[in-house]
């Protein structure tokens, strides 16, 4: 499936929700979090690494968005009580949320499954599939008191259709279409929140890099280049559409 296209989002499509979003220190996190700030969101900008997240920070108040709030965690090594933590902060900050953009996300290696080294797997299970769950999970409440709640879970061509070599990141996105598809499921008749997965396609970013070292990276998009789906599916205009996966092109 795909977002209507060309889509023109309107200027304040997201004006008073507040949205968190994983992965906000880079690539196609950083990009939706600056994206969605400009078109009127409150972000909440998770990540690992707190001068990234600090730079996307002050990007958005000099794009003039409103005041964002930062969140470091490590989603390889979070434990239960900075779960909690991070839902009891957002409660007492905002008192509710109306998305969340699951982006963080970890390449791995490379590799045959027969060869790869378990305490990897385990690690990008953690934090491209464990994480999504548990934060989605402690932000469910939060997510209730919204009207129009969006919850968008980042795909892959591997996620959908797995192939050798690509190991627990496949494994890891077909998880979590799963997820996506079940949450839908269990909350589509008894409440306001939608749940759909965006495949963004090759885009220029650190992971993309790694997974093909020897591209030329202006061969793809940048982040900023395919934000349009990531806007459509958080703001009101795709309201009604959940347990979707979707694909930016
Ligand atoms: N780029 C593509 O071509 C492409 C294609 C298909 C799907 N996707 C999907 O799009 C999503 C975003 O990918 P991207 O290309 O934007 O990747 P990226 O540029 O590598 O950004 C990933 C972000 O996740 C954060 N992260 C990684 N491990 C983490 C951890 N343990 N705890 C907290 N945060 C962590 C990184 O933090 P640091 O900045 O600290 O490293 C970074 O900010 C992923 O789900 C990916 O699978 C991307």
């Amino acid at each position: 499936m795909t977002a209507p296209n060309p889509y023109q989002p309107a200027s304040d499509l997201l004006a008073g929700r507040v949205v968190l979003v994983t992965g906000a220190g880079d690539g196609l996190g950083r990009a939706a979090a600056r994206a969605y700030a400009k078109h009127g969101a409150s972000v909440i900008l998770l990540g690992r690494t707190v001068s990234k997240l600090e730079s996307v920070y002050d990007e958005i108040l000099a794009d003039g968005g409103p005041q964002p709030a930062i969140t470091p965690l490590d989603l390889a090594r979070a434990t239960s009580k900075e779960y909690d933590g991070l839902g009891a902060a957002i409660d007492k900050e905002f008192g509710k949320l109306d998305g969340i953009l699951h982006s963080a996300a970890e390449l791995g290696t490379l590799t045959p499954l027969e060869l790869y080294e378990p305490e990897l797997w385990t690690r990008v299970m953690q934090v491209n599939f464990n994480a999504a769950y548990v934060i989605t999970r402690l932000c469910i409440d939060l997510l209730k008191r919204s009207s129009d709640a969006s919850v968008i879970f980042s795909s892959s061509d591997v996620a959908r259709h797995a192939r050798a070599y690509w190991g627990a990141y496949a494994a890891a996105g077909g998880a979590l279409e799963r997820l996506m598809e079940t949450w839908a499921d269990e909350l589509e008749n008894n409440t306001h929140i939608r749940f759909n997965s965006l495949n963004p396609g090759a885009v220029a970013t650190g992971l993309r890099a790694r997974a093909y070292p020897g591209e030329v990276p202006d061969q793809h998009p940048r982040p900023e280049e395919v934000m349009a789906p990531y806007l459509y599916l958080m703001g009101p205009d795709s309201r009604g559409t959940t347990g979707r996966a979707f694909n930016a092109r």
